[in-house]
């Protein structure tokens, strides 16, 4: 079965609590239960992690690409502004990668508007609360 790793950077952890006037109330965990749902309906399987550390992103990001999966659904949160390191990534590896956020950055302040993300990966999706997460997966099933 094809996989598709959805990766997820520093402070998603905290979902659900963290700021829900912008992020909402769903957890990482409620978000992961729906994209399994969806995932199992669309005959995919999602690898769903999440660090605090920018190393472990690049690591996964190679390590989708090893392991053949179909598909990355990234959210790097503060490093999508930050980390050459995780651009880079994405262009070394040939596993198409699309940028996720929950919260639509370009509305936000101005730090948030550059994506060195969005400048590596195949599209975004940005804005839609968890509900970003369910479109990307869409998005990656036609690939
Ligand atoms: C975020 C947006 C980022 O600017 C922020 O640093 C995050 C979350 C989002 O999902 O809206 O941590 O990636």
């Amino acid at each position: 079965m094809a996989i598709v790793y959805v990766l997820n950077g520093p402070n998603l952890n905290l979902l659900g609590t963290r700021e829900p006037e912008i992020y909402g109330h769903d957890t990482l965990d409620d978000i992961a239960g729906q994209l399994e749902d969806r995932a199992r309906e669309l005959g995919l399987e999602v690898d769903i992690r999440q660090s605090n550390h920018e190393g472990h992103l690049v690591d996964w990001l190679h390590e989708a690409q090893a392991h053949d999966a179909k598909a990355v659904l990234l959210n790097a949160g503060a490093f999508t502004h930050t980390s050459i390191a995780v651009h880079d990534a994405i262009k070394a590896i040939r596993t198409p990668v699309i940028e996720i956020h929950l919260s639509n950055p370009h509305i936000r302040e101005s730090f948030r508007h550059v994506s060195y993300v969005g400048r590596a990966a195949r599209g975004t999706i940005a804005g839609f609360g968890a509900l970003s997460y369910l479109l990307a997966l869409e998005a990656a099933a036609r690939f």
